[in-house]
Parts: C-alpha cells; structure tokens; sequence
C-alpha cells in the first residue's frame, strides 16, 4: 500500500493529464547506427555546394563490425545547401520532386576525441517511386539509449529534483535504477525514460536537496516513474514533463495502426475476404469475426497489412455466387487466422493483393 503511494505520486506528477503517448514504440534500431548515420550524412551535406540538402529516409544495411559499414538512403529537402542548416530541421521535398540516393559509407567514430573519419560514396537517382519496405531504421520511431547516455542523466536529474521538491514525503529520494531510456528525433529530441527511485535517509527538513551524504535505505520505499523530455536543437532541456509531437513526415515509411471501425477498414476487409473465398476450396464461404491489428505504411501508395480472422458460413459456394446478408457464421466452425497484404497504387488505380489463412490454435 506505502509502494502504491509512492508510484502514483511520482507518476501522477509527470503525466498529470494521462494521455497515451501519440506514436508508436517502435524499436528500430541502435542509436549508434543513427549516430554514424547522421554524421555521414552531415559530411555529404557539407560537401555538397550546390542544390538542396538531403535528408536521411532509411538505414538499409548495417556492416557487421562497430566501426560502421553502412548503407542509407537519403531524400531531397527543401532547405537549400547554402542555408547551413541541419537536415533534421528540413523538411523532404514531395515526393514526386524530391530526388533520391543510397549511399554506402564506412565511418569510424572516435567518441573519446570527438573525431570521425568517413568515406562515402552516394549514388544520386532522380525521382521515381520508393518500394515498400517494412526493414530499415525508422528516423520518427523511438531508439533505445544506453543507461549511461549523459543526457539521460541531466533529464533524470532534474526529474528527480522536481519530484523531491514538490513531493509531499518527509525524506528526499534518490535514483536507483534506469529501466529504460528511449529517444525519438523531432525538430529536437524527444525522450523516454522508466526508472526507479528509492527513499534515502536525508528528510527534507534538514536537505532542499540530494547531497553525497543521502543514501538509500535498505528497507526503504521505491518509486517506479516515468519522464518525458523535450530537447530542442540547441541541445536544451525544454521541458521535463511532456514532448512535442513528430511532423508526420519525419517518418514517412513508419507503418500506422488504423482503427478498427474505420470505413477504410471495412473496404479492405472485404476483399481480403472475398479473395480468400475466391482462393480456398472449401463449399461454404467464410466471413470475418475479428480484426488482430491493421496497419498502413505510405510508400509510393499504400501499404496495409491486415491481421484478421475468418469462420465457416451456412452459405454454400454451389447455391450463391457471393457471400451475402442472409449467411450466418456456423457455432461448430474453427476460426482461421488470415494475414492480408495489400498495396493501393492511386494514380495507376493498381491493387496488389494477397492473403493467407491458416488453422488457428486457440491458447489456453
Ligand atoms: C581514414 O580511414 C582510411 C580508410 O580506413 C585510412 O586509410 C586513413 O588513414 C584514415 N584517416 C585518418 C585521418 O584516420
Ligand atoms: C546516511 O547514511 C550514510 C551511510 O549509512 C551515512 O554516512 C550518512 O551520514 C547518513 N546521512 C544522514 C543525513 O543521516
Ligand atoms: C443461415 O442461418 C441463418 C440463421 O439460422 C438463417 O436465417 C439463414 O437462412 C441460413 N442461410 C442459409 C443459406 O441456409
Ligand atoms: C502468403 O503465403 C506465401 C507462400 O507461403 C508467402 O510467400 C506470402 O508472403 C504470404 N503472404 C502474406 C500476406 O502473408
């Protein structure tokens, strides 16, 4: 009960309004990858004296050793090379103007003297639709960071300052543990942070703040919380309660969840059902009871991926042509558990399409 006291203060303080974060957890890749990445891309930027600067789109491969072998692809901005900007503050150029390029570089980084040594070499293509991929390191998504990344430890800092300051407990608390530490580039940095705190043996009477002295208790309390932090591009902690939403086209190739009663959804549904009925052997038509997930990725079109399932109807395929109204899922009737891909090309009006059921084991 004294545990569960503590966990809705701590988290009650940083996310007052209680609002799911509105972005996927997506884990795409090491932030060491991104690291070399950016500073590759910042050279090729640098480089370059005339045009538009680029933009990082995708990571495509990753060299097995650390000293990075790597392989982007990168998208036209619309800042222009002589604006010096960053190309984490442009935004891609549409689509269908924006040239494109790979490029392969090996970067060696030195973090100890902050020196890097690349060589790269870019292949420049002009426009033309991108594949669909689901692979690649997603620029928008959030990255894991290692426990030990300084400005974790000044968000931490902080965070814990606040809540020691503002809690209504007697003793200060000090950190004992980081769970996990996430960061999503923005204009800036959003950051992610689950960790633990623990009840010291200084009270808030005799210390406004920790000293070296504090330590945790044995049969102290512990605190499990959560910060969130907005970093901007000057490299400053904004704010320590809330982060700024993502322009959508940080992460063009990210896969989106759609709802579930969408009308969007429903249309799909029903040709990946009716494909399915068209495809199987079976006499008797099938039809949709519940959707698993559904998620869209916009490449040159649409990607969705369908996750659904399917059971018998009493409509026999020798008496009706199509799955109609008046069919009734039948009781005794295994579910089949169907997963859909289907690629919407708009302007080419072209639908690519597949869908796969198979039995499905109910876990008990
Ligand atoms: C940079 O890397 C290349 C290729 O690995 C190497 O030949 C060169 O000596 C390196 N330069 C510096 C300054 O480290
Ligand atoms: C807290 O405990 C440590 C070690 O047990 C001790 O050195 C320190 O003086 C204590 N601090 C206070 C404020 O009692
Ligand atoms: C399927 O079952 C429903 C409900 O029992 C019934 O109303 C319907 O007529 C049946 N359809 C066929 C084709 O037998
Ligand atoms: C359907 O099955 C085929 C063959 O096993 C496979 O190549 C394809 O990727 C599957 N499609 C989907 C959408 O799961």
């Amino acid at each position: 009960m004294k545990l569960f006291a503590v966990i809705a203060l701590c988290c009650s303080f940083f996310s007052a309004r209680a609002t799911p974060l509105p972005f996927e957890f997506l884990d795409c890749d090491d932030p060491d990858v991104l690291e070399a990445v950016d500073t590759a891309l910042q050279k090729y930027n640098g480089d370059s004296t005339t045009g538009n600067q680029f933009a990082l789109y995708m990571v495509t491969e990753v060299g097995p050793d650390k000293q990075f072998h790597v392989k982007y692809q990168i998208r036209e901005t619309t800042c222009a090379t002589e604006e010096n900007k960053l190309w984490k503050d442009c935004d891609y150029k549409a689509s269908a103007e924006a040239k494109t390029g790979e490029c392969t570089a090996q970067v060696h980084m030195n973090n100890a003297e902050k020196t890097s040594n690349i060589s790269q070499d870019c292949k420049i293509v002009p426009v033309q639709p991108m594949i669909p991929s689901t692979q690649g390191i997603c620029l928008g998504c959030f990255h894991t960071l290692p426990s030990d990344d300084l400005q974790v430890s000044e968000i931490l800092k902080k965070a814990i300052k606040k809540f020691n300051k503002h809690s209504e407990e007697t003793v200060l608390f000090k950190l004992v543990e980081i769970k996990k530490a996430q960061r999503q580039v923005v204009a800036g940095w959003n950051y992610i942070i689950k960790y633990e705190i623990k009840e010291t043996n200084c009270s808030k009477d005799q210390f406004q703040d920790l000293t070296h002295e504090c330590k945790t208790t044995s049969e102290g309390r512990i605190g499990k919380c959560d910060a969130k932090a907005y970093e901007n591009l000057r490299a400053e902690i904004v704010d320590i309660a809330k982060v700024v939403n993502p322009p959508t086209q940080v992460c063009p190739d990210c896969p989106r969840t759609i709802p579930i009663d969408s009308a969007e959804l429903k249309e799909l549904l029903k040709i990946s059902v009716e494909k399915f009925n068209l495809e199987t052997n079976d006499d008797v038509y099938y039809q949709a009871t519940d959707i698993e997930s559904a998620t869209v990725q916009v490449v040159a079109g649409q990607n969705y991926n369908l996750v659904f399932f399917v059971k018998k109807t009493n409509c026999s395929k020798k008496e009706f042509e199509k799955l109609n109204e008046d069919c009734e899922i039948t009781t005794d009737s295994q579910p089949l558990r169907c997963e859909a891909q289907i690629y919407v090309v708009p302007l080419e009006k072209k639908i690519i399409h597949e869908v796969n059921c198979s039995q499905y084991q109910i876990m008990v």
